[in-house]
């Protein structure tokens, strides 16, 4: 029998518990061990999944000689330490997005890669892999809906609206220079590159903070969670609560799109639709077994996911059969699951492609959110260097 790809994450926090989740549905890998600064959570999620190894030292999972392959579920601030770490352990390195604080810093990384062809590095932008949106790229690919003229939509959450909501994504030395954009309007951007083939180049960006000063609790705050009634100290905001872009891509179809973490009552609405010249194909990931095509002079229509009248190359996307609702777990379990493939196949980086997120992608997106603060700030498009 092969051997399976044994794997440790660090950071146990929100989203390191879904990446438990994911690699415990993938049969050729298996979870060593976590870590955590807060041991006594580690300890907890280990216990509570039965992960034989924890540790609060993460230098001690990195070097951890029965690892091949380490989950980097930091704060962003620790993106760029954690994954050179794991790199030059000479281990694989799945990322969560964004891949740095800076492009300077994902440059920097690409840079350390260079130095290692045999590693393989991903970043879990999940939604582009959800199967309706691989269904509505090929779909895109071979020309069903025309020629793409415009692509638009949204990432919008409530979950900073009021001025007592707070987490370490408010302050740029966690977060880096942008909050919104880089937290959610990335996998905004992400996902509309991929379903079009194409990468956005051009921005115009107008970049709000609606709520310039916070109330920082005195103790800490999960994410995602509310602190109306703990103490507090006031602190000046300096990172977007909005921001309306608009894009251009390479391939001549335009756009805008519009992320929000003050928007009320919605929670992860992320919607996007690509108007081409025969028709439209819209999705929005809470209700992402379902896409809308629209057409001229014929009624639209109601794609629902279903696994055998979906594109044949997108099938492997998808688990359920059609009515059985699958979601944002699931699309997340195909990241991880695509760039685990990706290792098992012997494929290598640079050579071979892969459909999850790598860090030259991760990097890109590093750039687009740069040049949308500095667009707000500047208010005038600007362009972005595909190669630098
Ligand atoms: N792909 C997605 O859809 C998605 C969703 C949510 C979060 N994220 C990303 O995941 C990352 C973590 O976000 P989160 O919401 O889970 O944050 P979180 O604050 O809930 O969790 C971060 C964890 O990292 C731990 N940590 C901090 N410093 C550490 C250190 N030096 N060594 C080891 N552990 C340390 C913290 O104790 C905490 O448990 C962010 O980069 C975020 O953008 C991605």
């Amino acid at each position: 029998m092969m051997k399976k790809i044994r794997v440790g994450i660090i950071g146990m926090g929100y989203i390191g518990v879904s990446h438990i989740e994911a690699l415990r549905r993938i049969g050729f890998v298996e979870l060593r061990a976590v870590a955590d600064v807060n041991f006594e959570l580690a300890k907890r999620k280990a216990e509570e999944f039965s992960i034989p190894y924890c540790y609060s030292d993460i230098d001690q999972l990195i070097q951890d000689p029965e690892i091949d392959a380490i989950h980097n579920c930091t704060p962003n601030f620790l993106h760029m330490e954690v994954n050179e770490k794991i790199i030059l352990a000479g281990k694989h390195v799945f990322s969560e997005k964004p891949l740095a604080k800076s492009s300077e810093e994902s440059a920097h990384m690409l840079q350390v890669l260079d130095e290692h062809p045999d590693i393989v590095a991903g970043v879990n932008f999940c939604y582009r892999m959800y199967p309706l949106i691989q269904d509505a790229k090929l779909r895109i690919a071979q020309g069903e809906i025309g020629n793409p003229y415009l692509i638009h939509g949204s990432y919008l959450q409530d979950w900073l609206l009021y001025d007592t909501d707070y987490n370490w994504r408010i302050e740029p030395e966690y977060s880096g220079v942008s909050r919104c954009v880089g937290d959610i309007g990335s996998h905004w951007m992400d996902t509309a590159q991929v379903l079009v083939g194409s990468r956005i180049t051009e921005v115009c960006a107008n970049t709000v903070i609606a709520l310039p000063v916070r109330k920082k609790p005195t103790t800490q705050v999960e994410t995602f969670s509310t602190n109306a009634n703990t103490d507090y100290e006031e602190k000046e905001v300096f990172t977007e609560d909005y921001a309306g872009v608009l894009v251009k891509f390479e391939n001549g179809a335009s756009g805008v799109f519009q992320c929000s973490q003050i928007s009320a009552g919605r929670k992860c609405f992320i919607d996007i639709e690509v108007d081409g010249s025969k028709a439209s194909l819209h999705w929005n990931h809470e209700m992402g077994d379902r896409m809308w095509k629209g057409n001229r002079d014929k009624q639209n229509e109601q794609i629902m996911r279903n696994p055998n009248l979906m594109m044949p190359e997108a099938r492997k996307y998808s688990y359920l059969g059609a009515g059985h609702p699958e979601g944002w777990n699931d699309a997340f379990k195909n990241s991880i699951e695509s760039f685990y493939r990706f290792i098992r196949d012997g494929k290598k980086r640079g050579v071979d492609q892969a459909d999850f997120a790598t860090f030259e992608e991760g990097h890109y997106i590093m750039k687009l959110t740069e040049a949308i603060i500095q667009s707000g700030k500047e208010k005038r498009w600007i362009s972005v260097d595909k190669h630098a």
